[in-house]
């Protein structure tokens, strides 16, 4: 596959989306189901055996030139924030595939599964990466039960997806992987900014993710005198404000509040209750815990001046964590050896491959997104970045011996 091919195909899959217009493919709704069937019927092309492990991840493995070689896992995720662009996750997917092509049946001393995650972004349950932490073993019973904005569970919407939620322990690693790859657009201005097409990462900062609830009062909008009001709106607005000015306070902090629910949401009633999201993420765990604390404080103060109550629930507390400095400098070593520059750099972004790192080595090769721009859109990537990707990816396989020092 030439980088040309590698993006049209992003571009083509795109086009399978729950929002006519749009691109929003969540865990595992309807057109899941066309992405695995397109991408199924490639990687059998390709010589490889293809399942759909219980979690919903597609799984094509091509074999090691001897059966009991071990095996690199390439990957990244099918699903997307509601109205993404065509390359954050499935540009990882199908670059695993245009290396399997690029090997034109050439047996490797290791195997190469390649993995399209189910969920990644936490948008349908409001919980990030459901799809790796069932490789890692880490999808316990609680994470089943989780419901989305219809009542419907994860362990349900496997079931309507034809697979069987009991089964979720098979699909954690197998034990013989190695080492775990993700390539993915930087989705930030950095190496643009740089005028480098490629980044090695060597960490990938932790994120908290709350669910906060701001409780009041419905009342008329003609009626009720300003200071007997107990607007939820007001208050949740009042704490917007406060979030952003904390972020800014601290060098390397960020905070959003990116949804919001009103009720009853009419522009003649005063809002009785505002549901609202915090995501939160510094390259320090500490730093991230004590920015959630007083975020917390900060929504009880406001909402006790207001006489409202403010409840909230932690949804995940990821860690911040290293990309294995083995793998880095292997990878780093392929960037130089096909005459790019090795620069490498944290993520703010979250990643498959944080999940993954628990449990094998792994690293991420990031493309320079251009304008910066993801969770957009117009979200991009070069063809001849794709092209300095793919070369510095197929020199990795094939100096690579399937071993760690
Ligand atoms: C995933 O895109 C994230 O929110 O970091
Ligand atoms: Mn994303
Ligand atoms: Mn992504």
């Amino acid at each position: 596959m030439t980088a040309e091919e590698v993006t049209s195909l992003c571009r083509k899959l795109a086009e399978y989306t729950e929002e006519p217009g749009h691109i929003t493919r969540t865990f595992l709704s309807g057109p899941m189901h066309d992405v695995h069937r397109e991408l199924t019927a490639r990687m059998e092309r390709l010589g490889m055996t293809v399942t759909v492990d219980a979690a919903g991840n597609l799984r094509g493995f091509y074999p090691p030139r001897n059966r009991a070689g071990p095996r690199l896992l390439i990957g990244s995720h099918l699903d997307t924030v509601p109205r993404a662009g065509a390359f954050d996750g499935i540009l990882g997917v199908i670059m695993g595939l245009a290396l399997v092509s690029a090997l034109d049946g050439k047996r490797l001393p290791f195997g190469i599964e390649v993995i399209g995650f189910s969920e990644e972004e936490g948008v349908r349950f409001g919980f990030p990466f459901i799809g790796s932490r069932a490789l890692a073993g880490s999808l316990d019973a609680s994470c089943l039960e989780r419901r989305d904005a219809n009542g419907v569970s994860v362990a349900d919407s496997i079931r309507s997806f034809g697979l069987d939620p009991a089964r979720i322990p098979e699909a954690a690693l197998p034990k013989d992987v190695r080492a775990y790859l993700e390539f993915h657009i930087e989705q930030g201005p950095e190496l643009e900014s740089r005028g480098f097409p490629l980044a090695v990462v060597e960490q990938i900062v932790g994120q908290s993710r709350l669910a906060f609830c701001f409780t009041g009062k419905a009342g008329h909008a003609g009626t009720t005198p300003m200071r007997l009001r107990q607007d939820a709106l007001a208050a949740a607005a009042e704490w917007i404000g406060f979030v952003e000015d904390h972020a800014l306070s601290v060098p390397g902090l960020v905070a959003t509040v990116g949804h919001i629910e009103v009720e009853p949401n009419a522009g003649n009633v005063i809002a009785g209750a505002v549901r609202a999201s915090l995501d939160v993420r510094h390259a320090y765990d500490a730093v991230r815990h004590q920015a959630v604390r007083h975020l917390v404080e900060g929504a009880q103060g406001i909402a006790k001046a207001r006489r409202l109550q403010a409840e909230w629930e932690e949804r995940l507390n990821q860690p911040a964590v290293a990309m294995n400095p083995g793998l880095v400098n292997k990878l780093s070593a392929s960037v130089k050896a096909t005459g790019f520059p090795v620069f490498t750099m944290p993520s703010g972004a979250g990643h498959d491959a944080m999940i993954l790192a628990e449990r094998v080595p792994s690293a991420m090769l990031f493309l320079r997104s251009p304008g910066g721009l993801s969770h957009h859109p117009n979200e991009d990537v070069l063809q001849a970045d794709v092209a300095a990707a793919l070369k510095a990816g197929l020199h990795f396989l094939e100096n690579w011996d399937g071993n760690l020092d």
